[in-house]
């Protein structure tokens, strides 16, 4: 997403509740880039992961994810981006919906804890590479604030 850094400072500046951030967040990644099929945000609830806002065509049926089940949990456990090229040859992987094919997910982090992770579907195999990793990763960093403080899941 060019001018991802613009768009978030905007969208943090506009103010309103931690969760309405998170939502214009969401929306702006799964608006703005085409190929992101479906994205959200899981915020940690203990030992597990739960949904907060989402876009995409389809709800998913994973609104709760023990930390260390699937990629999501994976990427919660270690606190580190997880990219999977081919969600069929993954067996971590979670389905969710037929049509995808890659995945990306990236923790959010605050005060030294994963409170968090942006999760994205791609209907394209291979869809995220180290642009869509750097981009997030900044998201990420500026969202952790809304995240640690959304009360959804903490
Ligand atoms: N695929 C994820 C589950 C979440 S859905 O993609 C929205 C996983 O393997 O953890």
């Amino acid at each position: 997403m060019t001018g991802a850094q613009e768009t978030i400072d905007r969208i943090l500046a506009r103010g309103g509740s931690d969760e309405d951030v998170l939502q214009a967040v969401v929306d702006a990644l799964h608006d703005r880039v085409d190929h992101y099929s479906w994205v959200g945000i899981y915020l940690v609830d203990g030992d597990e992961l739960v949904l907060g806002p989402w876009k995409g065509p389809e709800e998913t049926e994973h609104v709760r994810i023990p930390v260390g089940q699937g990629v999501c949990g994976a990427a919660a456990a270690t606190g580190e981006t997880e990219i999977v090229d081919d969600v069929n040859a993954d067996p971590r992987y979670l389905a969710c919906f037929a049509s995808t094919r890659s995945e990306i997910v990236v923790p959010i982090a605050h005060e030294g804890a994963v409170v968090g992770e942006i999760d994205i579907d791609s209907d394209q195999p291979a869809a995220f590479g180290d642009d869509d990793r750097a981009m997030l990763e900044g998201v990420a960093t500026m969202v952790s604030a809304a995240a640690a403080g959304s009360g959804m899941g903490l």
